[in-house]
């Protein structure tokens, strides 16, 4: 099949490019899933934009700046502070039914390491949902989508442009898709880890897509532990949202102590790695945490969601405490990519979480990310409209078939050990024996994917992004936001203007 562009993902950041790209314009959306299966769709707390009285796009950039590091956000974190109130009143216009005030007005939660309330949600915490749901209903007749398509490669030709992707259905048939312009927006990659807030199908497929066409990767170290994942039995079940401790949650430990109050001047909502470092200490000296609720007023009405989320584990929010564990959340690194989604490689763009254009810098505010999605994807849209649909040459580069005893871990393995050696605590010892056992396996490039099946190129998938992650870890000998190093645990001044870059097999600080 031919398209104009080629969208591969099915949250908000693909939605709302293909909903602004032109009328003429055929375009194809590819999902692994459906379009109800994405981060998009669970997201919770909402979208952070400077709405309210006293408020400004330059507050909300700096709470950014000051939660996330120091890494150069410059034009782009611009960009997007300054657009966040217009794609709010766009999604607004098309019926996407925030909460409002009596009077109309968006009722505007506050979340970590934000000065401001500034958070816009729907349905208490079913915001992503709702987002979601009204941008499909919003996309014109130009727009085919086509879910349960696992894209397995991306078609490069010997001159390293991009011209499509090729894609397995659920029956195990293949798909070509031919495009001058292919866009990335298939999420994040939190099941890389074993504990984890993000959806099944957040596997790094458009981050190892992306790095094996050749495309270059920055920040790859820097992975979002969320605070809060409801923790039942030792596994993360569920996120409990930021916007909980926005309304008065507290974290404590089993003797009822608050354990944020001497870490940092704003407590419990401090900057997302700050608090899931301190609870990880807790558990790691086999202390339980809690968040307790009993502040919050309206609880079930505010949060159906967390509400259901509880009563589907036996947790009695009545008792008002309920147990948490930090888990992974985001990747604040990803795809290199500009204010218009432009790659390196010709003809490929990446949006949303698979893209890193440094909004997040080291730790991601809270509800910046949906942002980030609809502003990018609403502008890359923009600039792809203006763009040639002419056709690269369409040779494509040779790839060799999978050796007939392929043996590959299973996800499980792939994941606990991730969390293990590159999670919240990481080592020079860790990091290594986990590049070294990452290493036993063959990598993605060049392999013939076609022949395998979805379980086994999605591990290697997984395997691409955790080596990535890892080489990354490594390489930085400091620790600054999210990337904490246990054998070096202070910010170190010669790290902060370096950047990690990754290239196919290259890399350099
Ligand atoms: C949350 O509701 O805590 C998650 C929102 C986000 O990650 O931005």
């Amino acid at each position: 099949m031919m398209a104009d562009v080629l969208i591969i993902g099915g949250g908000a950041s693909a939605l709302q490019l293909a909903r602004h790209l032109r009328s003429t314009m055929n375009v194809i959306l590819l999902t692994k899933s459906s379009l109800h299966h994405s981060n998009s769709y669970l997201a919770q707390g909402g979208i952070a934009a400077a709405l309210g009285a006293g408020d400004s796009p330059s507050f909300h950039y700096s709470d950014t700046v000051n939660a996330g590091g120091s890494t150069s956000a410059g034009q782009a974190l611009q960009i997007m502070t300054q657009e966040a109130s217009s794609v709010v009143h766009e999604l607004d216009s098309i019926g996407c039914a925030f909460d409002k005030d009596h009077q109309g007005h968006f009722q505007l939660g506050r979340e970590g390491a934000h000065g401001q309330n500034r958070i816009v949600h729907g349905g208490g915490d079913q915001t992503g949902r709702r987002i979601v749901e009204s941008l499909t209903r919003a996309l014109p007749p130009n727009v085919t989508v086509m879910e349960h398509h696992f894209v397995f490669e991306l078609l490069m030709n010997d001159q390293g442009q991009c011209f499509g992707a090729r894609s397995k259905d659920t029956g195990g048939n293949i798909h070509t898709f031919v495009s001058p312009q292919t866009v990335l927006a298939a999420g994040g990659c939190g099941q890389v880890y074993a504990c984890t807030s993000n959806a099944e199908t957040a596997a790094g497929d458009g981050i190892a897509l992306a790095y094996e066409a050749g495309a270059e990767l920055i920040d790859m170290e820097y992975i979002q532990f969320h605070p809060t994942l409801l923790y039942i039995d030792g596994h993360g079940a569920g996120l409990i949202s930021e916007a909980v401790r926005g309304e008065g949650a507290v974290l404590v430990d089993e003797d009822g102590r608050r354990i944020m109050e001497d870490v940092h001047p704003l407590q419990d909502l401090a900057p997302r790695h700050t608090t899931a470092q301190t609870i990880f200490h807790y558990h790691r000296m086999g202390r339980k945490v809690f968040l307790d609720i009993r502040g919050v007023s309206r609880f079930q009405e505010r949060f159906p969601s967390i509400t259901a989320l509880c009563l589907k584990h036996d947790v009695d929010i009545n008792q008002g405490l309920l147990p948490v564990a930090p888990g992974c959340h985001f990747i604040m690194g990803g795809v290199k990519a500009d204010g218009n989604g432009k790659t390196n490689v010709p003809g490929l763009y990446a949006i949303g979480e698979t893209a890193c254009t440094r909004v997040h810098g080291t730790s991601r505010l809270a509800s910046n990310s949906l942002l980030e999605g609809l502003v990018f994807g609403r502008r890359t849209a923009r600039f792809l409209n203006a763009q040639s649909t002419l056709l690269p040459a369409r040779k494509q580069k040779k790839s060799v078939p999978p050796p007939d005893s392929l043996v590959l871990p299973g996800i499980k393995d792939i994941q606990k050990r991730t969390m293990e050696a590159a999670g919240i605590m990481r080592n020079h010892d860790d990091l290594t024996a986990h590049q070294a056992w990452l290493d036993s396996f063959p990598v993605v490039s060049n392999l013939d994917k076609s022949r395998l099946t979805k379980e086994q190129v999605t591990a290697l998938f997984l395997l691409q992004t955790s080596r990535l992650i890892t080489t990354a870890a490594l390489e930085r000998k400091e620790s600054r936001g999210s990337h904490f190093r246990s054998d070096y645990p202070k910010e170190q001044a010669e790290w902060k203007d370096r950047t990690i870059r990754l290239q196919s097999h290259t890399k350099e600080a």
